[in-house]
């Protein structure tokens, strides 16, 4: 078995531009790259592949899917074999065992955080927009900063109360532990008294790509020498630096869409920009730009432009990591704004289209601003002339990557203008240190693989990836039932799909990810007439979802089929238990809106004075009462037989 983290770091890992050109020669065709298809033979390309959407498709033959199904087609190889191809290719350490207790541990301490951060965040949220305090003090600066309310919406900023300990308080009533609170940043102790990191303060929420609430930043409103402007959330198992950009969640459409990434310093400049139209935009908060982070970007755009002023910090971290940026082939580009402003101050003076229009005049690349600026440092003297050629080709040499090549030219006549030197010179001055950087490359590459440990074989156990919630658990077994048996026959109905959606409330469903999963299964039949095959579930962009159902679907399949080679038996996931399946998926959904009524009803009990209705009620009580034991009583033998699978 191959624990969830590590098919999730694969997952976040693998490039589908990058692995798909491997194999296949992609052309840039605006948003997307085509080819021609690999699976099929075709003279003109109709071979799709989305990086953004981390899927390809082909038009002609109709074979698609994530990057995963792609080497598994490519390849031949199963589920777990094209995970563990993809590891091996990003040099990523799969688990294959059981989870260590520690494992276990740092997930549920991930969890935790997740929910808890949720909480704060929706309190803050809350207390701003709904509490007088919230309103007069929190509301008034973001106010005067020029936030409207459709912007606070949108970053879901937040206030907390300036007392000692009121978040605190109402956390804990919640029933979330101190030691949590704790660990998440917003409670400390002192004199065995929790206080509020965050009081008086205004708050941004950290989210991850797709919206998970990561960590805080809180920004004091009172001018104070004394305390810190933000207080930001300690990194912890959730909250990594290295690997958060703020804005990512708002801004990863329009950064795919308009094939560009703009950088700033922190916040209020991403907010300010959003608010002012220019919605492709991420902060690194400080730190240079890390691996983890470019790979974020990476999988929406290469096209990255810094925003800086002379004196922010924060831009002067970011340009360390740009040779970083460059060896990944990053496009980068460099605008310096006027003296005094940010783009916070510049965007909210000036514009949209005047904050464009400037871009536009003053973008510099990462190789002409170095050079512009070396070649001031350097004056006349011919050996810092030197050693700036030197530098120049070493950063040429780091654009590396063969669709690059054009650009790597590009530098390279530019270089050679501005540095008045011979162009072949140059060209070999680059090949050298391409030269030494792969043969660095390779004895580190041998030095780690003496280290690595022999490749353990994979043992493929009947065992869930993961092991959620009961609940949780159902919802999604609903989700594959219906995508894996939709089709089949069921008495009395068309088939398997219209008998769920004659039986299933769709609001019954809280996971928010197998709602849309199952909403998108019936809009898909809506607008084909006909049910939507596998295949179709592959082609939901988030990558939390892709791993959620490739999970799902594949570890089933391979179940079965494994059980059936080894031991030559029909596994409970066999073709004759699909009704099984069905009927007890649809049983839990039953028991729920049954719970939900009974629920109704015990509190229209307790308030109801007039005799006969109470009498009628309490008669409606009863008998659903019977019908949820009985359920239960089925429940035993049904819903749980899932759990035997895994035995
Ligand atoms: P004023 O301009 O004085 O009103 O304050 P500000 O809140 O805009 O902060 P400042 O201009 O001093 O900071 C520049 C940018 O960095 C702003 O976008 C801030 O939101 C941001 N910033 C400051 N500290 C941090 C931090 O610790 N993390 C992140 N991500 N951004 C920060
Ligand atoms: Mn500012």
């Amino acid at each position: 078995m191959i624990a969830q983290q590590s098919i999730q770091e694969v997952m976040d890992r693998a490039d589908i531009i990058d692995v798909v050109g491997q194999f296949v020669r992609l052309k840039k065709r605006g948003a997307n790259h085509i080819a021609n298809c690999p699976f099929h033979n075709e003279k003109t390309p109709s071979f799709y592949v989305s990086g953004a959407k981390g899927i390809y498709k082909c038009f002609g033959c109709g074979k698609g899917g994530n990057v995963v199904t792609f080497i598994q087609e490519h390849e031949k190889l199963t589920y777990p074999e094209a995970i563990k191809w993809l590891a091996s290719y990003y040099n990523i350490e799969v688990e294959e065992t059981e989870k260590t207790p520690e494992q276990k541990e740092k997930q549920l301490a991930e969890e935790s955080l997740r929910i808890v951060n949720e909480f704060a965040s929706e309190y803050f949220y809350d207390y701003l927009l709904n509490e007088e305090e919230g309103q007069t003090i929190g509301g008034s600066y973001f106010k005067q900063r020029g936030y409207t309310k459709e912007t606070i919406d949108k970053f879901k900023l937040g206030y907390c109360p300036d007392g000692y300990d009121v978040f605190a308080k109402a956390a804990i009533e919640k029933g979330y532990s101190a030691e949590l609170l704790e660990k998440a940043g917003l409670i400390k102790q002192r004199n065995a008294k929790h206080y509020d990191v965050y009081h008086g303060r205004v708050i941004f929420p950290i989210q991850s790509m797709t919206g998970r609430v990561l960590g805080f930043g809180a920004r004091i409103l009172k001018k104070t020498d004394k305390a810190p402007k933000y207080i930001n959330t300690p990194e912890n198992e959730l909250y990594v630096k290295s690997r958060v950009l703020y804005g990512m969640h708002q801004s990863r459409q329009t950064i795919s869409r308009n094939d560009e990434c703009f950088l700033v310093e922190g916040y209020t400049d991403v907010i300010s920009l959003h608010q002012g139209g220019v919605e492709n935009v991420v902060a690194s908060s400080g730190t240079s730009l890390t691996e983890g982070q470019l790979r974020l970007i990476g999988q929406l755009t290469k096209n990255l432009t810094i925003l800086y002023d002379g004196d922010a910090a924060g831009v002067k971290a970011a340009l360390r990591g740009l040779d970083l940026a460059l060896e990944q082939s990053f496009n980068v580009k460099l605008v310096l704004l006027p003296d005094g402003e940010d783009p916070d101050s510049f965007i909210q003076k000036s514009g949209a289209s005047r904050f464009h229009e400037f871009v536009k005049e003053n973008k510099k690349d990462v190789i002409g601003f170095r050079l512009d600026v070396g070649l001031k440092e350097v004056g006349d003297d011919p050996v810092q002339k030197s050693k700036l050629v030197n530098e120049i080709a070493e950063s040429i040499g780091r654009i590396n990557k063969t669709e690059d090549f054009a650009l790597q030219d590009h530098y390279i006549k530019l270089a050679s203008e501005k540095l008045e030197v011979d162009p072949s010179g140059m060209v070999n001055l680059v090949n050298k240190y391409i030269r030494e950087r792969l043969e660095q490359e390779r004895r580190q590459k041998n030095r780690d693989a003496e280290k690595a440990p022999a490749p353990q074989e994979y043992v493929e156990q009947p065992q869930d990836v993961l092991a959620p919630p009961e609940e949780e658990e159902q919802e999604w077994e609903l989700v594959r039932v219906l995508i894996e048996h939709g089709e089949k026959e069921y008495e009395g109905y068309d088939n398997v799909a219209a008998l769920i959606e004659e039986r299933i409330d769709p609001d019954l469903i809280e996971q928010e990810m197998a709602r849309v999963v199952f909403d998108s299964y019936y809009a898909y039949e809506i607008e084909n007439g006909k049910l939507p095959t596998v295949n179709f579930f592959n082609t939901f962009p988030e990558p939390a979802m892709q791993t959620k159902l490739a999970t799902l679907l594949q570890t089933r399949s391979d179940i079965s089929h494994n059980w059936k080679d080894i031991y030559g038996i029909e596994t409970l996931n066999g073709e004759q238990n699909y009704i099984n399946e069905v009927d007890s998926a649809l049983t839990y959904f039953e028991l729920k809106k049954l719970i939900l009524v009974i629920d109704e009803i015990s509190k229209r009990l307790k308030t109801e004075k007039e005799e006969t209705r109470y009498i009628a009620l309490m008669t409606k009580y009863l008998q659903l009462k019977d019908a949820e034991k009985e359920i239960l009583k089925k429940t035993g033998t049904m819903i749980f037989k899932k759990n035997t699978k895994k035995a």
